[in-house]
């Protein structure tokens, strides 16, 4: 059989640009990919760990593909933060997969598909970053890895294990690769990273700040955003890097996690609720216009129907414009699952419903704000539901779905008057 690969990506951005990284590195070396799995002789599941639920689609997944399998020649690898965490057990369980690679292996490609290592879960000091390469699904957008890895250590959370310490790129090498993405045609740029703000250059120590600020001024950079911000690690620089270019996105994700100082003393997160609540009014006393959402954790072990009441009010004060919220889900190894009483399931599962229920009447009123306002919109594509309208998203992030001229440049700023606020997006007219 030919060359050809499928893969499958679960989970965080990190994880989709590490596909975007082996689908480069295997066309290089003469692949090519195929979306369907049965027309591939290689299948890679780029998998994730973040919660149980994620990690059972694995095996679930892989029993289909043991039946694939015995039909004819395939070779299976199981990569990302499953990988990284259960390494050799995923062989004991499956023994028809054929290597197992871990987030750190993704520049090491050649090792495992030569059949010379069959579980490759280290995370090797030269990490391998061949930026020229990287499968871009997206011709407006390009993703690019500033940080990799987690010193932080939440109790409740894998990442430090699966994805390893902290290790940032160069400000050269940044910079050099949001250029050859801007010389490709990709004019929003979306830094990457676990914890995106610990950034520091290895060479120079220039923190992140000084980074957002060098990568906005590049010409041709007419968006940038980036993904994910640890609270604790918000600085002045940041901020003030933020506030002095227009064109960084007017939004941030900066997971709260919980409302209640008590819990978050107890999930390490580093910070108080009073604390995290001044930083957010910092960041608004300079960019007013900005668009805050946030991850929640409800059912943390010991959490109380008055610490819940906590993130319930915390939402209503900041009024997030978007929220993720899971229930706790307890991780092999954490430190968490030795903290305090699980909540039981139907009490986690009724919070949940009844934060989901609280957000969703914040966001409505939010979005019904839009309404009549000619916003600048980033045209990134037709629309999903209608290809006859084209798709963006504003400043502050929001996605946009307008009719307007069909001949009209990807990657184009756009005004776009809002007619119409719909579950989770905006709905408008493109105007002259
Ligand atoms: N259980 C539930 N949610 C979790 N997250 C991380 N670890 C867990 C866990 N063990 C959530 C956090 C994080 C988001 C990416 O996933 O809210 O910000």
């Amino acid at each position: 059989m030919s060359k050809t690969f499928f893969i499958e990506t679960w989970g965080c951005q990190m994880n989709d640009l590490d596909s975007q990284r082996l689908s480069g590195g295997l066309k290089l070396r003469g692949w090519s990919r195929v979306d369907d799995e049965r027309q591939a002789s290689l299948i890679l599941l780029n998998t994730c760990s973040i919660r149980e639920k994620a990690e059972s689609k694995v095996f679930s997944r892989l029993g289909q593909l043991r039946e694939l399998k015995a039909e004819r020649q395939l070779q299976i690898g199981v990569c990302g933060c499953v990988a990284q965490q259960e390494g050799e057990r995923i062989l004991n369980r499956a023994p028809w997969v054929d290597f197992v690679m871990g987030p750190g292996n993704v520049g090491y490609l050649d090792d495992v598909l030569s059949g010379g290592r069959t579980i490759a879960i280290d995370f090797p000091e030269d990490r391998r970053y061949d930026y020229l390469t990287v499968d871009r699904p997206s011709v407006t957008k390009a993703q690019v890895t500033i940080i990799e890895g987690c010193n932080k250590n939440c109790t409740f959370c894998i990442v430090p294990t699966t994805r390893g310490r902290e290790v940032s790129r160069t400000f050269d090498d940044v910079l050099a690769e949001v250029r050859a993405a801007v010389d490709s045609g990709r004019v929003e740029i979306e830094l990457l990273g676990q914890t995106v703000n610990a950034y520091r250059c290895p060479m120079s120590g220039r923190d992140f700040g000084a980074l957002l600020s060098a990568v906005a001024e590049i010409e041709g950079v007419r968006r940038l955003r980036f993904m994910t911000s640890h609270p604790a690690e918000v600085n002045e620089s940041m901020i003030a890097a933020m506030r002095d270019h227009s064109n960084i996105s007017r939004y941030l994700h900066l997971p709260v996690q919980s409302g209640s100082s008590k819990v978050l003393r107890r999930m390490k997160r580093l910070y108080t609720r009073e604390k995290y609540l001044e930083t957010i009014q910092r960041i608004r006393e300079a960019i007013p216009e900005i668009h805050f959402s946030t991850d929640i954790i409800v059912g943390f072990p010991g959490e109380t129907e008055d610490d819940f009441q906590q993130s319930l009010s915390l939402i209503e004060e900041i009024r997030y414009g978007s929220l993720f919220a899971f229930k706790y889900s307890p991780r092999p190894g954490t430190p968490a699952l030795k903290i305090g009483l699980p909540v039981d399931e139907p009490i986690a599962t009724e919070r949940l419903t009844r934060l989901f229920a609280l957000h969703e009447r914040i966001k409505r009123e939010r979005l019904e704000s839009y309404r009549g306002k000619v916003l600048p919109v980033l045209v990134e594509g037709p629309s999903k539901h209608d290809p006859a309208m084209l798709s963006g998203r504003t400043d502050d992030n929001w996605v946009v779905n307008f009719t307007g001229h069909p001949a009209t440049p990807l990657g184009s700023m756009l005004g776009v008057r809002i007619d119409d606020a719909l579950h989770h997006t905006l709905r408008g007219e493109a105007v002259a």
